[in-house]
């Protein structure tokens, strides 16, 4: 298959936009600085992506999920070290005042809006923790954090799980939800915002097998992305070392994708040791031990290894990497296509009826079809612009009612990537459809 040819970020917003993915956030009010909205075929594109993690995470002996509240007790944020230590260090231009984060851009060079030189403040730490007040009185005890990682809701109920479930070490528990990041400088469309999604899983295991897991589940999490369609050429590892490896991990490394911008983070798989669970042990006062009735009955606070995707970066990859402009320049046969692997794919078919006296037929089919994919129907303008509409949004089959229909009780069938065509009968449309998106 040829390779995706997106030139900028600002071709797939655009697309985006126009196609019903992703919208501004309260754009008619000029919008709100890096917060996006999921529209119809973003949200059938974003499920689609979450429900793929979820199988491919808990449809497995060892692994359990939950889904916590995003507000946590206070303390939960101090015992976590981001309280004190969730910081990035940010610089004012002291000429514009725009700020930035100091290890995002050279400080030696001009300031980026303004031009101004040597114009830096000193570097001082920024927490990218949003906080706000629960309940109807503000004072200090009634201040609480929005998440800025979904895993500790994971951590403080790992105890819960392990026994309701009758959990034996190592088993997993995993998690889609949001989490917030006053990030200094977000950007790049989906890439870095400050509300965003996170699919993360914390593997808990028996202190000293750390090494195993990690490599079983860096193999794991690099199939599962190629098997989502992104091209292995356009992944890479990036293995943390020296001052990148956080406090609290023995070993670290990003799954990097290749953005429209470059090659940044997508994923992050992290050998938390035992950290959390101690942090939280002390600070809470309650013992979080697992009994190895394995090993003696001893007791210890199980090791962690972490995998943590962003759902948003990963559908920025998954839609970058199925964007294609092909037959550039020519007024006839020039086409914008998203090939999406079809199990991912927003809509699954389209049923275009050529006129409007073939609606009967067609509504019929529509109506079959729909019973098992999600489909959509299109009777307006030339069979061209529909056909191109739906390579636009990149739903992998269309089926043509036309006037033969009546007579041979057919459809054509089109493919997206071939632009090949094929005449299937009414009854068999289901089956054949079943045999090509079987997944
Ligand atoms: N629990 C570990 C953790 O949160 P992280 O590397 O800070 O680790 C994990 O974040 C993933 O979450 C990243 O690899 C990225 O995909 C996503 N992510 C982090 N910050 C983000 C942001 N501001 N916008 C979008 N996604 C973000």
């Amino acid at each position: 298959m040829s390779e995706s040819n997106l030139k900028s970020m600002s071709d797939l917003v655009s697309l985006s936009k126009r196609r019903g993915f992703i919208f501004q956030s309260s754009e008619v009010y000029g919008g709100l600085q890096s917060c996006w909205d999921y529209g119809p075929l973003g949200v059938e594109l974003k499920n689609n992506l979450k429900e793929r993690w979820w199988k491919a995470m808990t449809f497995r002996d060892d692994v359990v999920g939950v889904d916590a509240s995003i507000f946590m007790h206070p303390t939960v944020w101090k015992a976590s070290g981001h309280v004190d230590g969730f910081n990035d260090p940010m610089i004012d231009c002291k000429n514009c005042k725009e700020r930035y984060r100091e290890d995002k851009i050279d400080p030696s060079q001009p300031c980026q809006k303004c031009g101004a030189k040597d114009s830096f403040t000193e570097a001082r730490d920024f927490n990218l923790m949003f906080n706000t007040q629960m309940g109807p009185v503000e004072d200090d005890k009634s201040k609480v954090y929005l998440r800025p990682e979904t895993a500790q809701g994971i951590f403080v109920n790992f105890l819960n799980v392990q026994t309701t479930m009758r959990k034996k070490l190592p088993f997993g528990i995993a998690q889609i939800g949001k989490a917030f990041r006053n990030e200094i400088s977000p950007g790049n469309f989906i890439f870095r915002t400050r509300e965003f999604e996170q699919m993360e899983m914390q593997y808990f295991l028996k202190p000293g097998t750390q090494k195993e897991a990690m490599e079983q589940w860096k193999e794991i999490r690099w199939n599962w992305h190629l098997e989502n369609g992104l091209r292995p050429d356009k992944l890479r590892w990036h293995p943390h070392e020296g001052n990148e490896l956080a406090h609290y991990a023995d070993a670290a490394t990003d799954i990097e994708y290749e953005f429209p911008h470059g090659f940044d983070e997508m994923e992050g798989i992290h050998s938390r040791t035992d950290f959390d669970l101690k942090q939280h042990q002390e600070f809470s006062g309650k013992k979080l031990e697992y009994l190895d009735t394995q090993d003696n009955n001893k007791k210890y606070i199980p090791y962690v290894v972490e995998t943590s995707v962003g759902c948003d970066r990963c559908l920025l990859a998954l839609m970058s990497d199925a964007y294609r402009l092909e037959f550039e320049g020519d007024k006839e046969k020039e086409r914008t296509v998203l090939k999406f692997d079809p199990k991912l794919a927003p809509i699954k078919v389209a049923v275009l009826p050529l006129m409007k006296k073939l609606e009967e037929p067609a509504k019929k089919l529509f109506a079959e079809v729909q019973k098992h994919y999600r489909a959509e129907y299109d009777l307006a303008g030339s069979i061209g612009k529909r056909y191109r509409r739906q390579d636009e949004i990149g739903t992998p089959f269309c089926l043509t009612v036309d006037f033969d229909t009546l007579e041979d009780q057919a459809v054509t069938v089109r493919d997206r990537d071939s632009m090949s065509q094929e005449r299937i009968s009414l009854d068999n449309v289901v089956n054949y459809l079943n045999d090509k998106l079987k997944f």
